[in-house]
């Protein structure tokens, strides 16, 4: 399900960047200061990994992408009040943004938590889809690397049958964040005594 796409960017936003007009590429060389390899956080919510992972790695360049602007906003402002010149954040259904990331311009992406859509009649509602799959092999540089978490088992047992057997892709050591770095329902469903499955997929060069 794709959502009426806005641009609703005001002038209290300093990294919230336009989407871009259709048919054209986000300029990601002009959006940062220096050019660094890219790391996109799809459903970033309230940004508690964006954050902590642009603090450890200013060394590379961060995009979150959301649906939800007052999330992006509150991102937003604590970029700001840190100092961070590596963050961007786009407010935009994934599916609609990734068409227009350059071709081979994401070192990494990172989806965690995606929404589950537990019934079956609404399983066609999931990101993490063949589409999604096609997406972000297009994005990905060679060798990039994408880590999904989840705690809901059906949906992970549902990635894995789609991206195990994906030659142009292979499976490669999950990434465990830090604590600091635990996203903020990461944080909810270990309160709650539940666990995320995690999985992680490299980009096969030779497809
Ligand atoms: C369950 S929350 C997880 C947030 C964050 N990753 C975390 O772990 O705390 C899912 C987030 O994905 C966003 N989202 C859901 N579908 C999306 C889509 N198609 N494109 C962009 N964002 C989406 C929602 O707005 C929400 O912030």
């Amino acid at each position: 399900m794709v959502r009426e796409r806005v641009n609703n960017r005001d002038f209290h936003d300093h990294y919230i960047v336009p989407v871009p007009a259709e048919k054209e590429f986000l300029p990601l060389s002009g959006l940062y200061p220096l050019s660094r390899p890219l790391e996109v956080d799809i459903g970033c919510g309230r940004g508690r990994f964006l954050l902590a992972r642009a603090q450890v790695q200013p060394d590379r360049n961060f995009l979150g992408i959301d649906r939800c602007l007052l999330r992006l906003r509150k991102i937003d402002r604590k970029a700001v009040a840190l100092g961070f010149l590596n963050i961007r954040l786009v407010q935009d259904d994934a599916l609609r943004l990734l068409p227009q990331l350059p071709a081979e311009s994401v070192a990494v992406f990172y989806v965690f938590f995606p929404d589950p859509w537990p019934k079956r009649r609404h399983h066609s509602r999931r990101l993490v889809s063949p589409l999604f799959m096609d997406l972000i092999f297009r994005a990905l540089a060679p060798d990039g690397v994408i880590h999904i978490c989840t705690d809901h088992d059906d949906y992970y047992s549902a990635i894995l049958h789609h991206w195990r057997p994906d030659a142009r892709f292979r499976e490669c050591e999950p990434f465990f964040p830090t604590e600091a770095e635990e996203t903020d329902f990461s944080l909810i469903f270990r309160a709650q005594g539940k666990t995320a499955n995690r999985c992680s997929f490299q980009k096969n060069q030779h497809c």
